[in-house]
């Protein structure tokens, strides 16, 4: 008999936190990486809008569009069996008024097999989040450095200010959000929410007295090929395993030494 899957549902995600069982969550844009990290044990996949930038090769997350993201979270929503998968709005399907954010997030449901979206803003948000919240779509906020605020914050900043990190965190969580992203914020700061709120945070750059942490794939296993944040740790080197196997090929082919005799069709 086929072995039954216990799915991570937003309730459950939000359990945990009473529990005081640390939440991993990682990024993942597509098929093959989405079903390792389910394997592997994540509770919770988030097709970030850092597509633009790992993926597509943007310089910033502005670029990237809602039917793009769909398109990726369709792969990882199919891969995904056990973890809770979370998609990111892009910019600015969550800008332009609470309707317009329910159509992009019903699409995003609809259309990939995603449990919730993410979506950046506390105060200036928490109109939209209740309006999305009420048609039934969770949504996991995202506080401190919002890296589609890029052009305004003049880059990508530590965030500093208690006052407005514990309004914009404590806003999102009474709109309804089911967890908030605590992203670049110092430990001190992060700690306070976490204990201020009932909802799970999930820090980068934030310390580890969140509740749960989220990191971008690409940095974990050493795939990005440019600056990589002070607050990653990696994991892996995959660019160098797979520049070494790919030179390896090429050099084996320049040799005839590939394919040998049992590699060919019988
Ligand atoms: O887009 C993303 O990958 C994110 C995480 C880094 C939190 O928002």
């Amino acid at each position: 008999m086929a072995e039954q899957i216990s799915r991570m549902t937003v309730p459950r995600f939000m359990a945990l936190k009473d529990k005081g069982r640390k939440i991993s969550m990682l990024t993942a844009y597509d098929f093959p990486f989405a079903k390792l990290l389910d394997e592997a044990g994540v509770d919770a996949v988030l097709v970030g809008d850092s597509l633009s930038m790992v993926v597509q090769g943007h310089e910033n997350t502005l670029h990237v569009t809602l039917d793009e993201i769909i398109y990726h979270a369709e792969m990882v929503g199919r891969a995904v069996e056990r973890a809770l998968v979370v998609v990111d709005m892009p910019f600015p399907t969550f800008h332009l008024g609470p309707t317009a954010a329910v159509a992009h997030a019903a699409r995003l449901l609809k259309e990939s097999r995603c449990q919730a979206v993410k979506l950046e803003g506390g105060v200036e948000q928490a109109a939209t989040i209740a309006t999305l919240v009420s048609a039934g779509i969770p949504v996991m906020g995202h506080v401190g450095l919002r890296p589609q605020t890029v052009h305004q914050m003049g880059g990508y900043k530590v965030q500093r200010d208690e006052e407005r990190l514990m309004a914009d965190a404590r806003a999102a969580e009474q709109a309804g959000a089911f967890a908030v992203v605590l992203e670049c914020i110092p430990p001190a700061i992060a700690a306070k929410v976490t204990g201020a709120l009932r909802i799970p945070t999930i820090g980068i750059g934030a310390g580890n007295e969140c509740d749960g942490q989220v990191l971008v794939l690409h940095d974990l296993v050493g795939l990005t090929a440019g600056y990589v944040p002070n607050f990653v740790r990696q994991y892996a080197d995959l660019r160098t395993t797979v520049r070494q196997a790919v030179e390896q090929y090429c050099q084996d082919v320049a040799a005839c030494v590939f394919p040998s005799e049992g590699q060919a069709a019988k």
